[in-house]
């Protein structure tokens, strides 16, 4: 099967090819899925977990990517509540080879199933960043209906499905990003939008919750802007600052079956659309991961047809 490789640690970026690998192996639990649509995240190339295995073994070369929407090809010994054949979308292990390739091998609770009228392209785009954006805002931050929160970064893939789940939820939506995508995020349901271009963060007032995903100086000047009692969470890094009365924390996204499933209800009802920007073959995927697309959302790389 064709797929896309980081070779070695130390070349980086510069390492990554196309190459045939052997299907993969199904282990206990496991599902071999294969992938219609996948997504990836800009920076994890850097991540531990590219380069090493749960018991910190090298690893290399590894499979990037972690997100995937296909089809069940195999059952490891052991596996329930998927069947072969059965359209599935959701996270691969960030330890394991993963989804820029046309078959992989991801444990079953890791995914959920995709209803027949949500396609591949779209649904690729929703794991990481739709729980990401449901874990930070509602686990973490603990946002309730009428309360304020800052978004950062809020026109990209993780930013654009916060704006509208806190909005859905009855909170008031400020964004923050690049003065240019002022009128995507209204559209999406914030009430304001701060562009920090050509603005001061702090121009966002004061608010409960700051949902950051820029990190560096945006993150740093936020926490000044968090009431008592308020919470800001950022996924982009661990916080230095944090608000006079209240908490700062960061984390990483966790597999959710339950919440895909619920991201996918929201998609299905229209409720939720996540920001699909440039679609490209898998041929193409390393020249994705190589230079930013200029089309606003998360890149997808489409394996199958
Ligand atoms: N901890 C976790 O579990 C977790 C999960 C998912 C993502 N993340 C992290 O979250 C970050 C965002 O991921 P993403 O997929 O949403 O990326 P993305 O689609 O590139 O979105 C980032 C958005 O922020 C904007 N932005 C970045 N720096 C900015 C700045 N200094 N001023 C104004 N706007 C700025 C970007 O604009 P441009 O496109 O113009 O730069 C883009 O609109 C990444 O660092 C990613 O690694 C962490």
């Amino acid at each position: 099967m064709r797929a896309v490789i980081a070779r070695e640690r130390d070349a980086g970026a510069d390492g990554l090819t196309l190459a045939d690998l052997p299907y993969p192996h199904a282990a206990e639990n496991d599902v071999v899925v294969r992938v219609h649509a996948a997504g990836f995240t800009p920076g994890e190339l850097d991540w531990p977990a590219t380069w090493t295995d749960r018991a910190g073994r090298e690893r290399a070369p590894a499979v990037p990517g972690h997100e995937l929407s296909g089809v069940v090809t195999d059952l490891g010994y052991g596996t329930t509540g998927l069947t072969v054949g059965q359209r599935v979308f959701g996270l691969t292990d960030w330890a394991r080879d993963g989804s820029l390739a046309e078959f992989t091998a991801v444990e079953a609770r890791n995914l959920a199933p995709l209803p027949a009228d949500i396609e591949h392209t779209v649904a690729a785009a929703l794991p990481i960043s739709g729980l990401t954006a449901y874990q930070g805002l509602f686990d973490h931050a603990r946002l309730t209906t009428g309360q304020t929160v800052l978004i950062t970064g809020a026109a990209g893939a993780v930013g654009s499905i916060a704006v509208q789940l806190a909005r859905e939820a009855g909170a008031v939506v400020i964004g923050a990003g690049r003065a240019r995508d002022r009128e995507l995020v209204l559209g999406l349901g914030a009430r304001a939008f701060v562009g920090l271009d050509t603005q001061d963060v702090r121009d966002a007032g004061e608010v409960d919750v700051v949902f950051d995903v820029v990190g560096g100086d945006v993150l740093g000047v936020s926490a000044e802007l968090v009431r008592p009692g308020g919470t800001l969470v950022s996924v982009a890094m661990p916080p230095d600052a944090r608000p006079k009365d209240g908490r700062a924390l960061f984390f990483v996204v966790e597999p959710d079956r339950l919440r895909l499933a619920d991201l996918a209800t929201r998609v299905r009802d229209g409720r939720l659309k996540p920001l699909v920007g440039a679609v490209r073959p898998l041929s193409e995927a390393i020249d994705a991961y190589l230079h930013k697309s200029a089309v606003p959302g998360k890149t997808i790389i489409q394996v199958a047809a």
